[in-house]
C-alpha cells in the first residue's frame, strides 16, 4: 500500500455567483486540478446569502454535482426537467453541448448548505446530448462501520481491511469519478483505497482529521499525492470528509464563465450559439 500524502492545503475564498448567492470557492479552473474545474461551497442560514438563487444560465462542456447536505433547491432545465434536492440528495448533470437551467431556493429560512462540484468532459464528448439524473438520499449506498460510515456517491468504495467493495450511484464517465462523504467518530481512523490514475482531494467540512502526519482543519482542502489508499484519522471531536478523485484528462482547458471547452475557437462558438438560441440544438 502506498499512502497518499497532503502536498497542498487551501481555504477557500468567500465570493458570489448565480443571482448573488453568497459563496466559497473552493477550487478554481485556474489551479488546473484536471479533471475538477471548481468546487463551491454554500453554507448559511442568513436568508439573504441564498435567497436570490441561480436563475436560468447555461453551460456547455462539462459536468456538474451538486450535493445537498441542507436545505431545498428547485432545479428546472430546457429539457423539461424538475428535480427537488433536499437534504442528503444529489443532482449528477452532464451539460454536453449545452444545459439551460436553474437552481432556485424553495424556503425563505433556515440553513441552506452543500455543495457543486465541475468536472470536465473530454474534448470527444463536450458535445454530446445533456443528461441529468437526480439521485435520492435513500439510493446512496453507505458503508457502516461502528465508528464510521461512508456514503458512496460515485465510484468504487473500498476501505482496506474490510472485504465489502460498494458500488456508488453513479459509475463510469471518462474521469470515473470518486465521491465519497466520510463520516468518522471522534479518533476513529480508516483507510481507503482510491485509483492510482486518480487525483485525490479531500476537503474536512466538520471536525478536523489527519492524512499521514498532517492535520486537516475545518474548511480546509487538500490535494494528495500519487498513491493507492488515503488513511484518515479524526481528532477529538467527529469529522466529516469529502473524498474526491478522477482521473485526469490532460487536455487543454479553456474556461469563460459557463463553458469549459479545449480552444478558444471553441469557446467563441459556445458564446456565439447561447446568443443565437443554438446553444442547446
Ligand atoms: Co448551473
Amino acid at each position: 500500500m502506498n499512502s497518499r500524502v497532503v502536498v497542498e492545503v487551501t481555504r477557500g475564498r468567500p465570493t458570489s455567483d448565480g443571482g448573488g448567492v453568497r459563496l466559497t470557492r473552493l477550487i478554481t479552473p485556474q489551479q488546473g486540478l484536471d479533471p475538477f474545474l471548481m468546487l463551491d461551497e454554500f453554507d448559511s442560514s442568513e436568508a439573504s446569502d441564498y435567497l436570490a438563487g441561480f436563475p436560468a444560465h447555461p453551460h456547455r462542456g462539462f459536468e456538474t454535482v451538486t450535493y445537498m447536505l441542507d436545505g431545498h433547491m428547485l432545479h428546472e432545465d430546457h429539457l423539461g426537467n424538475r428535480g427537488d434536492l433536499k437534504p442528503g440528495a444529489v443532482q449528477w448533470m452532464t451539460a454536453g453541448r449545452g444545459i439551460i437551467h436553474s437552481e432556485m431556493p424553495q424556503q425563505v429560512a433556515g440553513r441552506m448548505r452543500g455543495f457543486q462540484l465541475w468536472i470536465n468532459l473530454p474534448g470527444s464528448e463536450k458535445m454530446k446530448p445533456a443528461d441529468y439524473r437526480d439521485i435520492d438520499p435513500e439510493d446512496i449506498p453507505e458503508q457502516v462501520f461502528s465508528d464510521a460510515s461512508i456514503k458512496v456517491i460515485a465510484g468504487q468504495c473500498q476501505v482496506v481491511g474490510s472485504d465489502a467493495l460498494i458500488a456508488g450511484a453513479h459509475g463510469g464517465g471518462a474521469t470515473e469519478p470518486l465521491y465519497l462523504d466520510v463520516a468518522l467518530s471522534a479518533h476513529a481512523s480508516l483507510t481507503l483505497a482510491t485509483p492510482k490514475s486518480h487525483r485525490v482531494l479531500a476537503y474536512t467540512f466538520e471536525g478536523a482529521v489527519s492524512i499521514g502526519e498532517r492535520v486537516l482543519h475545518q474548511n480546509e482542502l487538500a490535494q494528495l499525492s500519487e498513491g493507492n489508499a488515503v488513511c484518515l484519522t479524526a481528532g477529538p471531536i467527529p469529522a466529516r470528509v469529502l473524498i474526491i478523485g478522477g482521473k485526469p484528462l490532460r487536455e487543454p482547458v479553456v474556461h469563460y464563465g459557463p463553458f469549459v471547452m479545449n480552444t478558444a475557437a471553441e469557446i467563441e462558438q459556445a458564446v456565439r450559439d447561447f446568443r443565437s438560441g443554438h446553444l442547446t440544438a
